[in-house]
């Protein structure tokens, strides 16, 4: 696997914290809680670091069989929140990612 020999039978699984905390995806201050980083970062920038929080769902062919459930709901709150708030879109935005980050 990718230049390593992995004998049959080895469990093989990932840390989503240290991949979420990769600082040439997310930047170098990626110990410190900033949901702005998402706002902040120029395109195409911040495409990869959303394109890369999806491996929080496992990837491959072993994924989260729940993962659009999972999507359904957290969209679901995100829609109530920015309804009801009276925050700047930037404002909820960051809102929603400090939900999502707390779910996760
Ligand atoms: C944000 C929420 C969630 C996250 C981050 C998440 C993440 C994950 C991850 C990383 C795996 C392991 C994938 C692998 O084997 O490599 C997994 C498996 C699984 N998840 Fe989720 N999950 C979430 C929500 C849910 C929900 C809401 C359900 C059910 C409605 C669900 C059902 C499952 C099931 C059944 C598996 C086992 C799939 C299998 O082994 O074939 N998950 N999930």
């Amino acid at each position: 696997m990718n230049g390593v020999f992995v004998p049959g039978g080895t469990a093989i699984g990932h840390n989503s914290l240290a991949l979420t905390q990769n600082t040439s995806v997310f930047g170098p201050d990626v110990d410190i809680f900033r949901p702005e980083r998402f706002l902040d970062a120029p395109e195409p920038k911040r495409a990869k670091m959303i394109q890369s929080l999806d491996i929080v769902f496992g990837g491959g062919r072993w994924t989260c069989a729940g993962k659009a459930v999972a999507m359904m709901e957290l969209n679901k709150t995100f829609f109530e929140v920015s309804k009801q708030s009276q925050l700047s879109t930037n404002q909820n935005i960051i809102v929603l990612i400090m939900i999502l980050d707390a779910l996760l």
